[in-house]
């Protein structure tokens, strides 16, 4: 990896003039390979002015959420580069039932939940005394689109419309988890100077997605927010590395420092996919509940667990996540199916305002996560340690 580190440092903020240049910030011209993913605009934004790379999570947004996201980015992020990032999955259980219909798509997906899982769903809720819905309408989770019903952009009928929003704007990178966009999506994106990005948990998927035609494989290790594979970071990054070569390698997974991204970068990263770190950031939109949850939780306080979308996924433990480990527990349904038991039982419990079932996707770094700073302060203190660090072991290099 090519690189060159021009630094001044003055007091003060606005004084700080910090350059990392290597291939991926000539690619997408932003000063350091730093992406942060985000489900917050302001967030996206923020980092991109910062220097890194902002990327939009589409997932919870309809279409024309989406759009308005979009083009308040494009109104705020100083003509900098952003990306976006979608959820398709390989698998799931719309896709092994061939759904295609998006009016039938949640009524048939609701369908397919048992009673007894509704039932189980209830007994946690009352058990944590959550009070009942005043119109007592049980199993219900809104009657409007598969986004109201909990389904998201997460089977390939809702993701597909969130690409064509994605594309639409001028965005620079194109993400995705739990499989790469599909194939007509990438020559899209490529036709219009947008690069691909797919975050993978094992080497074999990375192996896949190169031969899709995706342009960066994102690393992700089982530390990491969010749904993770079994592979930790220091095991699979070099091993992606590796396989994938010359394609370019973003670390995710424990990312949250300098020293952090130095150790990713030493393993042969090109630069690092962070995702947790700025979940308690000045701009995000976290309710104050769980930013206390946030900025007190240990590295021990997360699990990997399905029981939020059916597939694996690393979240604070709560009561919710215990539930379903739990002797009585029916077992955790296959994605989309426990999303919609999942966000049913979060409007109520957010509604209830119950701190012990509140939980939220976080990955292992949330133990540095302390303290509230700005996406822009993290960024520069990021960069800061990763270029003393640096300092540090050409010195000591040097000195032997
Ligand atoms: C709250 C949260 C939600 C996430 N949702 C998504 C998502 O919708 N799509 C995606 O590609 N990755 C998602 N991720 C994973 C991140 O993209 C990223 O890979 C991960 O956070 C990196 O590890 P870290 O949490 O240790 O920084 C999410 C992560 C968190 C913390």
């Amino acid at each position: 990896m090519r690189q060159s580190l021009r630094v001044s440092r003055l007091n003060g903020d606005a004084a700080h003039t910090l350059t990392c240049m290597n291939r991926l910030c000539e690619m997408f011209g932003i000063e350091f390979p730093i992406f942060a993913f985000t489900h917050c605009r302001d967030v996206a934004a923020a980092v991109s002015r910062a220097g890194g790379m902002g990327v939009l999570g589409a997932l919870a947004f309809s279409p024309e959420q989406l759009e308005l996201e979009l083009k308040w980015i494009d109104e705020h992020v100083d003509g900098k580069p952003y990306g976006v990032d979608v959820v398709i999955p390989v698998k799931s259980a719309d896709r092994e039932m061939g759904l295609s219909d998006e009016k039938s798509l949640a009524e048939t997906l609701r369908g397919m939940i048992t009673d007894e899982h509704w039932e189980f769903v209830h007994k946690i809720l009352a058990d944590h005394g959550v009070p009942d819905e005043p119109d007592g309408s049980g199993g219900g989770a809104g009657n409007g689109s598969p986004l109201d019903q909990g389904v998201l952009g997460w089977t390939e009928l809702t993701g597909a419309p969130l690409i064509d929003i994605a594309l639409a704007h001028p965005i620079k990178l194109l993400a995705s988890a739990l499989g790469p966009p599909p194939p007509e999506a990438i020559e899209r994106a490529h036709a219009q100077d947008v690069k691909v990005a797919a975050l993978i948990g094992r080497k074999e998927q990375a192996l896949r997605d190169v031969q899709t035609g995706v342009d960066i494989i994102i690393a992700q290790g089982y530390e990491a927010g969010g749904h993770t594979g079994e592979v930790a970071s220091m095991v699979l990054i070099p091993d992606v590395v590796d396989a994938v070569s010359p394609t370019p390698v973003l670390a995710a997974g424990g990312i949250g420092s300098g020293r952090q991204m130095a150790a990713a970068m030493a393993l042969g990263a090109d630069g690092v996919w962070t995702g947790s770190v700025w979940l308690t950031v000045a701009e995000s939109d976290m309710s104050p509940p769980i930013m206390e949850k946030l900025l007190s939780a240990t590295a021990t306080d997360t699990v990997r667990s399905r029981s939020m979308t059916g597939k694996p996924a690393r979240q604070l433990r709560t009561a919710w996540t215990e539930a379903w480990e739990s002797p009585e527990s029916p077992g955790t349904l296959p994605m989309p199916l426990q999303f919609i038991l999942w966000s049913y039982a979060t409007r109520r419990i957010t509604a209830a305002g119950n701190r012990e079932l509140l939980g939220m996707p976080v990955g292992q770094i949330v133990s540095r996560m302390n303290k509230v700073r700005t996406a822009k302060e993290v960024v520069y203190e990021m960069v800061e340690e990763y270029i003393e660090v640096t300092e540090r072991m050409n010195k000591a290099l040097a000195d032997a």
